[in-house]
């Protein structure tokens, strides 16, 4: 039985890294939302696994009555818990003492100093001071803050404008700061939660890939037994992770199914039938219904109505090919853990600036019970798990690509013709992104390409011509935009600042290499206000 951590999450944007941060330092640990309920978190409690329990931050304020509250039970298990910004004040206001409104808002870089020495922070420094205590670079986002400590705490760390910057009853092991730990900007950050699941919660670090593996492939053979399974295989990172995991379980029990609707990258179907079914001898059927596609999307320009045809199409062919595996009883699909915490945490935000459509967007017709075997795991864990399986570094780190591929790439009508240029056009800015170190580094000081320094990469086809000269000829042909972005979550993106000569080198073989395109452009908008797709 693993040791485990739960968040408690209050709304924070970066509830998500808290979990991260855990299961780096080798902890399982999940987030639920803070108003779970008390069965819940006991049910939780039960088996003794849970260890400790971090509450979020959060964008309310506990000054103010109707807003979200600690599950008094938290405070009553004894267990460690570790409050963070709101979770800070949330916990000195239930426990007693008292929260104020700053008149100050702090936010970014601050430097905190302990003020007495406690086990959960002893010897983690950036710097040490005269008098002993240590100096901490931190990274502040807090209007309200502590102004009374709870019966039993003591302060723990401070600054000027932040007296109480953090509060602990070392005797009950609940400690708390205002400022957060899980962004990278507070250097210290890992060391401190690391220290908090190790030292204070007492959990041993049992959660990692290799043996992950091996549960993993154990559960899915004791939930689906002798039946079959069928999985829609995209091509991208997370079905792959999950057909070679539940292929390693049950081998031919599993059957996936390809669909290549005729907007997928340059040789991505070679690529996916290659690896699956001739390497791993999965079963995999491949379907090329491209026709059907392409006459489906004849003449339609609209963005939104396009991804609807697509994600119909989809869904009628993988049904037709999975009422031909009669004996199957299990859809597998590869939701990972954001997908689940977002759909748990619905109703917040979640405001839908596009319809996406995903493999996963399966009705309940073909009456097949889910098989979700990446529902816990983080896409760095999904990744993980992809290498632990042997699949190669390129499939398991590659970008993410729309469930509707080529379709959001094409601008207005989609047709075989424009595919085909924008495809070749795409394989040539990928191979020299691959091509080509970054000055970044990894986190073990491992050299980037410029693929792996960006987080998305494609081209665009624009159908304009425009006038261009070859030789000793005029040419009047189509326009393809580049298009690579830097984001850590895909809600907000930076456009990424490739170097000229790589920009250059790209744009003059593919003028060269791609007969109908004369004119390559880079497209230099960030997210917001602009997308990181076209369309
Ligand atoms: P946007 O264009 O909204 O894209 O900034 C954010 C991320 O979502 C991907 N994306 C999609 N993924 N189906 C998908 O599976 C879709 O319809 C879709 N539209 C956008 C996009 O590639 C980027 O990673």
């Amino acid at each position: 039985m693993h040791s485990r951590i739960l968040i408690l999450d209050f709304g924070s944007q970066v509830t998500q890294l808290i979990a991260r941060r855990v299961r780096e330092a080798g902890v399982f640990s999940e987030v639920v939302p803070y108003d779970v309920g008390t069965d819940f978190i006991r049910d939780y409690a039960a088996d003794g696994s849970l260890k400790g329990i971090i509450l979020s931050g959060g964008p309310n304020s506990v000054t103010e009555g109707d807003t979200p509250r600690v599950p008094q039970i938290v405070f009553e298990l004894g267990l460690p818990v570790l409050g963070i910004c709101y979770g800070m004040q949330a916990m000195a206001e239930q426990l007693g003492g008292k929260v104020e409104n700053g008149k100050v808002r702090e936010f970014g870089y601050a430097e905190v100093q302990t003020t007495r020495h406690t086990r959960w922070l002893d010897g983690v420094a950036d710097a040490v001071l005269a008098n002993g205590m240590s100096l901490l670079k931190v990274w502040m986002s807090h209007g309200d803050k502590v102004t009374a400590l709870p019966q039993g705490f003591e302060v723990i760390l401070a600054n000027e404008a932040c007296p109480i910057a953090g509060m602990a009853d070392e005797t009950r092991k609940f400690y708390a700061v205002q400022f957060h730990p899980e962004v990278t900007h507070t250097v210290q950050g890992r060391a401190m939660l690391n220290r908090f699941v190790h030292d204070i919660c007492g959990c041993s670090a049992d959660w990692n890939m290799p043996d992950y593996v091996s549960e993993a492939v154990e559960a899915i053979r004791q939930k689906v037994g002798k039946d079959d399974v069928i999985l829609g295989l995209s091509g991208g990172v997370d079905s792959s992770v999950a057909a070679a995991l539940i292929h390693r379980a049950i081998g031919d029990q599993l059957t996936c199914v390809f669909v290549d609707h005729g907007l997928l990258r340059l040789n991505e179907g070679k690529m996916v039938m290659d690896m699956f079914a001739r390497n791993l001898g999965v079963k995999v059927v491949h379907v090329d219904a491209t026709e059907q596609f392409m006459g489906k999307l004849a003449g339609v320009t609209d963005p939104e109505e396009k991804r609807k045809i697509i994600g119909r199409e989809f869904v009628e062919v993988f049904q037709a090919e999975a009422a031909k595996i009669t004996n199957a009883k299990w859809l597998a699909q590869g939701t990972i853990y954001p997908d689940v915490i977002e759909s748990a945490g619905k109703g917040k935000k979640g405001q839908t600036i596009k319809s996406h459509h995903n493999v996963g967007g399966l009705p309940d017709t073909l009456n097949l019970k889910l098989l979700e075997p990446l529902r816990e795991l983080f896409k760095d864990e999904v990744r993980e798990l992809g290498l632990a399986l042997g699949l190669p570094r390129e499939m398991v780190y590659r970008h993410p690509f729309p469930g509707p591929g080529l379709g959001v790439r094409i601008l207005g009508e989609v047709k075989k013709e424009y595919a085909d240029l924008l495809r070749e056009a795409d394989a040539i800015f990928i191979e020299e992104l691959w091509n080509t170190p970054s000055p970044m580094t990894t986190e073990k000081g491992e050299p980037m390409s410029w693929y792996d320094a960006t987080s998305q990469a494609f081209a665009v086809f624009l159908p304009v011509k425009s006038v261009g000269v070859m030789g000793d000829g005029r040419t009047y042909e189509y326009v393809v935009a580049l298009r690579a972005v830097q984001t850590q979550d895909f809600m907000t993106a930076q456009w990424a600042h490739l170097p000229h000569e790589l920009l250059g080198k790209v744009s003059n073989r593919i003028i060269n290499e791609v007969r109908g395109i004369n004119r390559v452009v880079y497209d230099i908008s960030g997210k917001p206000p602009a997308t990181i797709e076209w369309e």
